[in-house]
């Protein structure tokens, strides 16, 4: 099958092109250079939000690959601290394609800076962009998944806590406290959504090299060891989506 397109969410064509979807319950247990995978995600609806992040763009490219049929949003589709967002984005995936196999949460802002200077501009954009969106997401996109799951297939929720979730940095408290927020949620989400045969994996990894922390909504990066290869972090997510694994603490990027 020809690999699908990325394709907007406002304008969809993907079923016209005739994409099928074939995802297996889940059989492949490794990934050297994806060899022998590409069937398991042949058709796999996988709402990528985030889709123009360091992350998030690498992570498309990746699963497109294996033959997904990724849906990427961006901020411009739709904004993830408007209330309603969440579920325009599952509704519009709904109808163009017609299911939902996969959500990854590759979307995030970050805030440098001492706990006395934090604005509240800046508190609420953290909460609103990284806890508050994906916990509407996750609400909004666990019905279809379990539908997917009753279908025969292996769906899955991705979201980015981060390492912060683990181990809170000074400096960076309110993004740590939005994070772990959101590794809390995923961790019940994970032990709740497993009966309906939906895999939440909540991916840690520590700083990476992409542009996020060169541009935060408020504040300077400190003076950063170099980050993690974005490439490698992103081929680790997509092995674990893959594996089946349940989840990725910092330790699974090092
Ligand atoms: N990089 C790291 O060191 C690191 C480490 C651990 C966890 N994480 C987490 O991993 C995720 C991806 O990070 P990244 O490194 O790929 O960052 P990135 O390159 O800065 O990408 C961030 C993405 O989030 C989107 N976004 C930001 N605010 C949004 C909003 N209000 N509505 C919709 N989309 C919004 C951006 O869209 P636009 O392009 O339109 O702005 C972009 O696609 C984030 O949640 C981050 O916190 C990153």
């Amino acid at each position: 099958m020809e690999p699908c397109q990325k394709l907007s969410l406002a304008h969809d064509s993907r079923k016209s092109r005739g994409c099928s979807f074939a995802m297996p319950k889940r059989t492949a247990r490794s990934l050297p250079g994806y060899a022998g995978i590409m069937s398991n995600f042949d058709g796999a609806v996988v709402l990528m939000i985030g889709a123009t992040g360091g992350l998030g763009s690498r992570i498309t490219t990746q699963l497109e690959r294996l033959g997904a049929s990724v849906v990427p949003v961006s901020r411009a589709d739709f904004d993830l601290r408007d209330v309603d967002g969440p579920a325009k984005a599952v509704a519009a995936t709904i109808a163009n394609h017609g299911r939902l196999d996969g959500l990854v949460i590759a979307a995030g802002v970050v805030a440098f800076g001492p706990i006395e200077s934090v604005s509240d501009a800046a508190i609420t954009e953290l909460f609103a962009t990284n806890t508050l969106g994906p916990i509407r997401l996750i609400r909004e996109a666990t019905p279809h998944l379990a539908a997917s799951a009753a279908a025969g297939r292996d769906p899955f929720i991705v979201t980015f806590s981060g390492i912060v979730a683990d181990a809170p940095m000074a400096g960076l408290a309110s993004y740590s406290a939005a994070k772990a927020a959101l590794a809390a949620f995923t961790k019940a989400a994970t032990r709740e959504l497993r009966k309906s045969g939906i895999r939440v994996l909540d991916a840690r990894p520590g700083h990476t090299e992409t542009a996020l922390s060169r541009h935060p909504i408020e504040g300077i990066a400190p003076t950063f060891p170099a980050g993690l290869d974005p490439d490698a972090v992103a081929a680790r997510i997509v092995r674990a989506i893959v594996d089946g694994e349940k989840d990725l603490p910092s330790t699974e990027f090092s």
